[in-house]
């Protein structure tokens, strides 16, 4: 496997690290990925997350543990393990899918290695491609709001809704991002608003309650959020609390995007019912945990309901911004509209 460091992940010529995004953004500890076992609990934890940086990870095990020289079969056994960690980012499964198809076909391991290292290099490429498109459609002081985190931690390359944003910063258009805290994990609190600071983006991180009253006072120009699954028909799954956004940004007249790269798309699954969605425990919601410490304040009796992710139906969306381009509902009944 080649040398490599992106936003949360990294290989140094011997040992595959991971950036524990539970510590963020007190603590900056990198975790060694050895095996399998080791990168599920990995990627369960959310220790890595965000739809495409899961996959690539994945992938960039197996590229480490084919040039260590397991079999064939032991080589399948793990793609198989990691392709059911998490359950709703479809870029887990496309990029797994995409490994074994290579694990099968090669008998020589480098070609598996290699294959990993061009999803890796593809993603950087496609979230370039991403903000690009993104980045084009906001005008000069803005202000934006995002949701859960889409950057350099979720992604091998700049992000995708958080891609677009920085992009925006760059270009020097004054641009200013809302960062909804997102509960339960302050995906957002602890780490857009983290990549935010790295990346000099003007932001005020706001609890997930307030986006309706700032949306009332026109002070949301654009919502741009990421997704782990975009159905055929334009429906997709995202963070929990962006279907919320969805309808206060119809009911408000303000736009709302989703960006995503080409491996967020599920072409086998015709519409967002069909999306499997994780629950997860209910520690999550009773209480919080980090690098902060550790607190529960509900009820030990009471029980809770979590899941990590809900579905937006694309009659709520403005747009599709894809590293293929920007797509509108004109475009959905076109066969493979997100191909371009
Ligand atoms: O549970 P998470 O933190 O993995 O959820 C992440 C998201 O919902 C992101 O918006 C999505 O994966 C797109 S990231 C580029």
């Amino acid at each position: 496997m080649k040398l490599f460091t992106t936003g949360c992940m990294k290989f140094d010529g011997n040992t595959f690290l991971i950036l524990d995004q539970t510590q963020l953004p007190h603590q900056e500890n990198w975790l060694k990925c050895e095996n399998v076992s080791q990168l599920v609990e990995i990627i369960q934890k959310l220790a890595i997350r965000g739809a495409p940086a899961i996959g690539i990870a994945a992938s960039v095990l197996l590229g480490i543990l084919a040039e260590k020289g397991l079999t064939k079969e032991q080589l399948l056994d793990a793609a198989d393990t990691l392709r059911a960690a998490r359950p709703t980012a479809v870029n887990l499964m496309n990029n797994i899918d995409q490994m074994k198809r290579v694990i099968i076909d090669s008998d020589d391991s480098s070609y598996i290695t290699k294959e990993a290292e061009t999803l890796l290099d593809e993603d950087i490429q496609l979230c370039g491609s991403m903000a690009d498109h993104g980045a084009s459609i906001i005008h000069p002081g803005e202000k934006l709001l995002t949701h859960c985190n889409t950057g350099g931690l979720a992604t091998a390359g700049i992000g995708t809704a958080l891609g677009v944003i920085t992009r925006a910063h760059e270009q020097k258009k004054d641009i200013f991002v809302w960062v909804d805290e997102t509960r339960p994990l302050l995906q957002g609190g602890r780490l857009t608003a983290w990549e935010c600071v790295n990346r000099g983006v003007p932001h005020k991180i706001i609890c997930d309650n307030m986006a309706a009253m700032l949306m009332a006072k026109g002070q949301v120009d654009r919502i741009f959020v990421g997704s782990d699954r975009i159905a055929a028909n334009g429906d997709f799954a995202n963070k929990i609390g962006t279907y919320s956004l969805a309808v206060l940004a119809n009911y408000h007249k303000v736009p709302f995007y989703v960006v995503a790269p080409k491996t967020t798309v599920d072409p086998e699954c015709s519409s967002g019912d069909l999306i499997p969605i994780e629950q997860r425990s209910s520690d999550e919601i009773k209480g919080v945990s980090g690098s902060f410490g550790s607190c529960q304040w509900a009820p030990n009796e009471s029980d809770t309901f979590n899941p990590a992710f809900d579905v937006t139906p694309a009659e709520l969306v403005t747009a599709w911004i894809l590293d293929t381009g920007v797509f509108t509902k004109q475009d959905l009944p076109k066969q493979s509209w997100w191909l371009g």
